[in-house]
């Protein structure tokens, strides 16, 4: 595994993290958010990537509705000082599993309750806020982070989704070492995500403001949610309740493009020798501004995979010719 720094995080993380979304519903319990696999499978997988030197692990209270962070917190009961956990607030939802966005402090301080529960531990090391919450003014919110901070209950705090004014204001305001946001090979200036508006571009924008402020940066759905991996054949092949099949950019016309950038991509992953899945990883990881990607995984061979693919580095000619594939495609982003 290979490392990075950042001025903010004391601790080295690992180029490779893990996204826990998938983790928190698999068919067979009926959470259905992704396809899926067993918990136990799930806690394997776990395993498997702290042994490969892996230790990011991205959750938040909504995947699963609870249940990723149950899993995750079993699977760390005994090696808890060994990761970092990145959870979440912001994203409650009530008894009919309806979601909304809250950034208010008491439904923050219910929320770390509740996480800490779940996850088992005592404290959450970087606590990020899912998406801002118009609502809200940011400074009462800040607030509950600094008590949350002194009573030990989380370290650090992170940011996802926000508007690069608003994190301007947040950094300002002190605590924030992390900043987390959709960014892939395909996806660089996202205007929207599951068909909501990002107000934020996270290459033009988010990744310089990282840099100029020290924070870590964690790119979200780095597989393009399965479609830059070998394994993704076709949407037809995906379950029903797959969250996928709700992701707009993954249908329609947008998407015949997508597929045929990611043909092109898998020619020059099979005259390489690598699977597409690390072509997409070190694509972000040759990227010093880069910090984690939390590519999601369920099985213990995607874990191997993704681990990987720190074995080996993009050489400057292939990582030019993904760019012309991109770039001739380039109205997509
Ligand atoms: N802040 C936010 O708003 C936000 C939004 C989205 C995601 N996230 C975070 O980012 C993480 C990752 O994003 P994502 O879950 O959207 O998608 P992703 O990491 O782009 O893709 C995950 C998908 O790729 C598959 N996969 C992973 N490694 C593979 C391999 N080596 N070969 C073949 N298939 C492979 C997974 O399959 P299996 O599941 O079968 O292993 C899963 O279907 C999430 O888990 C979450 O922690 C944050």
């Amino acid at each position: 595994m290979r490392y990075k720094v950042v001025k903010t995080i004391p601790e080295p993380i690992s180029v490779v993290g893990f996204g826990c979304w998938a983790i928190g519903g698999s068919n067979s319990n009926e959470r259905g958010f992704w396809g899926g696999t067993s918990d136990s499978e799930s806690i394997r997988a776990v395993h498997r990537a702290v042994d490969l030197g892996i230790n990011l692990f991205d959750v938040a209270p909504v995947y699963g509705m609870g249940h990723a962070e149950e899993v995750l917190g079993s699977a760390l009961t005994s090696i808890r000082q060994k990761v970092l956990i990145a959870s979440k607030c912001g994203m409650v939802w009530n008894e009919k599993k309806q979601v909304e966005i809250s950034l208010k402090p008491d439904s923050i301080r219910r929320e770390i309750e509740q996480s800490l529960l779940r996850l088992k531990t005592d404290y959450i090391d970087i606590y990020q806020f899912h998406w801002p919450d118009p609502l809200t003014p940011i400074e009462q919110t800040m607030e509950i982070m600094d008590s949350l901070i002194e009573e030990g209950k989380i370290r650090f705090v992170g940011l996802s989704n926000f508007p690069l004014v608003l994190a301007r204001q947040v950094v300002g305001l002190g605590k924030v070492v992390s900043y987390q946001g959709l960014y892939n090979i395909f996806e660089r200036n996202a205007d929207s995500y599951y068909g909501n508006p990002l107000n934020y571009r996270t290459e033009d924008e988010i990744i310089p403001f990282c840099v100029d402020n020290g924070l870590a940066f964690f790119p979200y759905s780095p597989l393009f949610q399965g479609l830059l991996t070998d394994e993704f054949k076709s949407m037809d092949s995906l379950d029903m309740q797959d969250t996928r099949n709700r992701n707009p950019n993954l249908s329609g016309e947008k998407f015949r493009t997508y597929l045929e950038m990611v043909i092109e991509l898998k020619n020059i992953a099979i005259e390489i020798n690598r699977p597409l899945s690390q072509l997409a990883i070190n694509w972000l990881i040759q990227k010093d501004a880069v910090t984690s990607v939390i590519s999601g995984a369920q099985i213990v061979q995607h874990v191997e995979e993704n681990a990987a693919a720190t074995e080996w580095v993009l050489e400057s000619d292939v990582l030019s010719r993904i760019e012309e594939i991109v770039d001739s495609s380039l109205d997509i982003q």
